[in-house]
């Protein structure tokens, strides 16, 4: 199962689910209804759990639309109510809190609700999960209260479906908690680094040149002319700023690739445009490619010098980039 949550973490929902599903990829995990709504209306059709939470009138575009919920409340009745009317099983996966004190079920009080649920038949579960708290040590408690649940389950004949719990992180280093499904998010985009693995990011940010000038020594640039001219120089404006996703806080010590070469960003990084130094580049264009980060010619600018810039994580930079940034899927 791959998580595509918010917005496949800044990848663009729908390229990456259709891309996946390519690659045989079953299973998607998202964390609003709107989501999985998006996901259906664009034709896909793997099996996609909601983890978010759920209204009465959203219950109704679950079931009719096949999406499974995650339950850990009696919120589970109002799928039961809609299913009975649409005369339709609701697919759930039951939440079992085993340490992280988010949502689920605490794994002490779990057993009840499996059977309550159980006992519904307008519902079927589909799968029982829990999430670590990604503490090696206390991982492994986790996992055996979490096992626990799932036995005594089964030894009440309760069918649970797939078993679930390893995120990127125990996916590189917990094989015991594989159990019948892992769901990664982070790793299948090649955010952070992992032990054992070594993904590589698959985005890439990228924009063109739409203003050049030059500046005279006392011109400013920006906002409080944040900027001003000690010589002449030479001066890029994109189109693209912290409305875009771009961290604003990067821009102190902020480069971006131009001609195949690093030049500093200056001033600030507004809304919607950055400005660069570009002084000493030859023959620059408006439209000429920018990459804020990706690689050009033989050089690499990454999404975590990015973060480090900003004093974020690679995560956080890309979650972070606007929806309605065009984004295009190159498979290599
Ligand atoms: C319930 C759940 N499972 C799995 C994941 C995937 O985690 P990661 O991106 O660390 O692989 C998330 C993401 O936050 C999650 O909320």
């Amino acid at each position: 199962m791959v998580v595509i949550k918010a917005n496949a973490y800044g990848h663009g929902l729908v390229g990456v689910a259709q891309f996946l599903e390519r690659q045989n990829v079953r299973h998607f995990a998202v964390g609003k209804v709107q989501e999985a709504v998006s996901l259906r209306e664009k034709g896909i059709t793997s099996t996609i759990l909601n983890f978010g939470p759920f209204s009465g009138e959203e219950a109704a575009q679950l079931v009719e639309l096949d999406v499974s919920q995650s339950v850990y409340t009696d919120a589970v009745d109002m799928l039961a109510e809609v299913a009975r009317r649409l005369n339709k099983r609701a697919k759930v996966h039951i939440k079992v809190d085993t340490g992280l004190g988010r949502v689920g079920v605490p794994y002490y009080e779990a057993g009840p609700f499996i059977e309550r649920v159980a006992s519904i038949s307008e519902t079927q579960i589909e799968g029982i999960f829990t999430t670590f708290t990604e503490d090696p040590e206390f991982d492994r408690v986790q996992l055996d209260r979490f096992l626990q649940v799932c036995d005594a389950a089964a030894q009440k004949g309760i069918s649970l479906g797939l078993r679930h719990a390893a995120s990127s992180a125990a996916v590189a280093t917990f094989p015991e908690s594989f159990l019948d499904m892992v769901r990664p998010g982070d790793a299948i985009y090649g955010l952070e680094p992992l032990p054992n693995l070594d993904p590589r990011p698959v985005m890439s940010l990228k924009t063109r040149v739409i203003y050049v000038k030059r500046l005279r020594p006392g011109d400013a640039v920006s906002y409080h002319r944040r900027f001003t001219a000690e010589r002449e120089t030479l001066v890029a404006t994109l189109p693209l700023g912290y409305s875009d996703g771009y961290p604003p806080q990067a821009v102190e010590k902020g480069q971006v690739l131009i001609q195949g070469r690093r030049w500093p960003l200056i001033a600030a990084v507004t809304a919607n445009h950055s400005t660069v130094d570009v002084t000493g580049a030859e023959q620059l264009q408006i439209g000429d490619e920018v990459v804020l980060f990706g690689t050009q010619a033989d050089q690499e600018l990454t999404i975590g010098e990015v973060a480090d810039w900003a004093g974020s994580s690679v995560y956080k930079v890309a979650i972070g980039m606007n929806p309605t940034l065009p984004r295009v899927n190159i498979e290599a």
